[in-house]
C-alpha cells in the first residue's frame, strides 16, 4: 500500500515513522517533509497547502491513502476535495475541521451538546468586547477566533493585556482574517491534558492520554507555543476520567458533528483542563496533536495503516487500540528566540549519536539539508523522544540523548514532565 503524509514537522516524522514498520506499507511518500522525514520517505516538493498540486501528485502516484497532518489543508477543504476524486484521505471534511478552524462553532457545537466548557462570548468589533472586558473577573482569556498555530491564545491576568489582545485582533490584524472574531471566555484552573481519538462518524476508538508544554519557559511561563514537550500516558488520565472524557466531552462532540451533517473522520483532539476530576474543554483540533503524537504513537503496538484504513472505511468498530506498558517523554529542541524571531540554515551536530541511543527517536520538526548538513529551518527544530518502563526512565533517556546533540542558540525546556516525577 502506498502512503501520503502531508506536513513537514515532528507529528509528522512521527506518523511516517510508525507508519514505515508496517509489513502493508510498501512505499511512503511525504509533501513536503523535512530531513529527518526523508530518510524514512520520498519527500516531495509540494506545500502541505497545494491542494491541486497534492490531489493530482496522488492521482499521478496510486496513492492508497493519504494522512493529513496540518489542520491549514483541512480548513481549506483537502478532505473534500480528495473524496470528490474518490482518493482515500484520513482527515476531516471543511465543515467537521470547523471545530477546531473557528472557535466560535467549538463554542456554539460544546453549547448545544452540553459539553463541559469556559463560559465565552464572541465579538467582531472592537468597542463592545472592551465594554465587556470591563465587566469581567480577572484573569481572563482573549483568542482569535481563527487558526493561528497555537499563538492566538491570550491568558491576560490585568484588564490592560486583555484589552491589548483584543486590539491587537481586531484592529491591528495580527493573526489577519483569523482574528475577525474573537472569543472572551473565562479562565479555567486546573491541570491540562490531551486526550486524542480516532472517530469514523460513528465510533470513537481514544488514544492514551499525554501532557504537553504548552509554554515556552521553565515551570510555565512565557507565552505559549506550538509546544516544548510532551509525555505519555499522563498519569492524571485515570481510567475513571477517560471514562468521563469519553462520555461527557468525545461522544457528545462526534454526535453533534453528524448531528448537523458535518460527520468528523479522522483524529479529534481534546484540548482539557481538568479541576476535581471534571474535564472541561479548552479547545478542539481536528487532527494529531503535536508534540502529543511523538510520544503517544511510539508506544502504539496496532498497526497504524489498519486504524487508519478503518477510519476512512468507516468501521473503526472493527479495532482494538493495543498500547505497550512503558511510557515516553519529548522533549523539543527550538531555536532561541522561539516562538518570537529566531535564526535558520544553522547546522545540527550529533543526530546519529542521539538517534542510535537505545528506545530514542529524534523527531524533526525544522530540519532542512543544505550540502549534505542537517540544518535549523525552523521554530520547534526537534522532539527527542524516548521510550522507558517508566515516566522517569524515559525522561532520563530523553535527556541523556538531547545533550548529544547541539546547534548554536539550541533552547529546550529541563522540566519537562517534572510535575509527574517531583
Ligand atoms: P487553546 O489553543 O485554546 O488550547 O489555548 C492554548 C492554551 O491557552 C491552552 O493550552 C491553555 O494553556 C490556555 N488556555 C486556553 N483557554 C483557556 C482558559 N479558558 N482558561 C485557562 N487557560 C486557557
Ligand atoms: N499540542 C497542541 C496542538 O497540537 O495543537
Amino acid at each position: 500500500m502506498k502512503i501520503l503524509v502531508i506536513g513537514s514537522g515532528g507529528r509528522e516524522h512521527a506518523l511516517v515513522w510508525k507508519l514505515a514498520s508496517s509489513p502493508r506499507v510498501s512505499e511512503l511518500y511525504c509533501a513536503p517533509g523535512n530531513a529527518g522525514i526523508s530518510q524514512l520517505a520520498t519527500c516531495v516538493p509540494i506545500p502541505s497547502t497545494d491542494l491541486p498540486g497534492l490531489k493530482a501528485f496522488a492521482e499521478e502516484n496510486s496513492i492508497a491513502l493519504t494522512v493529513v497532518g496540518p489542520e491549514a489543508p483541512l480548513a481549506l477543504g483537502i478532505a473534500d476535495l480528495f473524496r470528490e476524486s474518490k482518493l482515500k484521505v484520513f482527515g476531516p471534511t471543511k465543515n467537521a475541521a470547523k471545530i477546531e478552524s473557528s472557535k466560535s462553532f467549538a463554542k456554539n457545537l460544546m453549547l448545544r451538546q452540553r459539553i463541559p466548557t469556559a463560559e465565552a462570548s464572541t465579538f467582531e468589533s472592537v468597542r463592545p468586547a472592551l465594554d465587556y472586558l470591563d465587566r469581567c473577573a480577572l484573569p481572563i482569556v482573549v483568542k482569535a477566533d481563527g487558526l493561528a498555530q497555537g499563538k492566538g491564545v491570550v491568558v491576560a491576568g490585568n484588564l490592560q493585556d486583555a484589552k491589548d489582545a483584543v486590539v491587537n485582533m481586531l484592529e491591528q490584524r495580527a493573526f489577519g482574517d483569523a482574528g475577525n472574531r474573537v472569543v472572551i471566555e473565562e479562565c479555567l484552573e486546573g491541570e491540562e491534558l490531551t486526550l486524542m481519538a480516532f472517530a469514523d462518524g460513528k465510533t470513537v476508538v481514544p488514544m492514551l492520554a499525554a501532557q504537553d508544554h504548552k509554554r515556552v519557559g521553565e515551570g510555565d511561563t512565557g507565552p505559549n507555543t506550538g509546544g516544548m514537550g510532551a509525555y505519555a500516558p499522563a498519569p492524571l488520565a485515570t481510567p475513571a476520567l477517560r471514562y468521563a472524557i469519553m462520555r461527557d466531552v468525545l461522544h457528545p462532540a462526534i454526535e453533534g458533528l453528524s448531528r448537523v451533517g458535518s460527520p468528523f473522520f479522522g483524529v479529534l483532539y481534546a484540548g482539557l483542563m481538568v479541576r476535581d476530576g471534571t474535564p472541561y474543554v479548552l479547545e478542539f483540533n481536528a487532527r494529531f496533536g503535536d508534540p502529543e503524537t511523538q510520544v503517544v504513537l511510539p508506544l502504539l503496538e496496532t498497526d497504524l495503516a489498519d486504524v487508519l484504513e478503518a477510519v476512512v472505511e468507516h468501521r473503526l468498530d472493527q479495532i482494538h487500540l493495543d498500547w505497550s506498558e512503558e511510557s515516553s517523554v519529548c522533549v523539543v529542541m527550538a531555536s532561541g528566540g522561539y516562538p518570537g524571531k529566531y535564526a535558520s540554515g544553522l547546522p545540527i551536530d550529533g543526530l546519529p549519536e542521539a538517534s542510535s541511543q537505545d528506545q530514542v527517536a529524534v523527531f524533526h520538526a525544522g530540519t532542512a539539508w543544505k550540502d549534505q548538513n542537517v540544518v535549523t529551518a525552523g521554530g520547534r527544530v526537534l522532539g527527542v523522544t524516548a521510550r522507558g518502563p517508566s515516566l522517569k526512565a524515559a525522561h532520563d533517556r530523553a535527556y541523556e540523548a538531547g545533550r548529544r546533540i547541539s546547534f548554536e542558540g539550541q533552547y529546550f525546556r529541563t522540566d519537562i514532565a517534572a510535575r509527574v516525577l517531583t
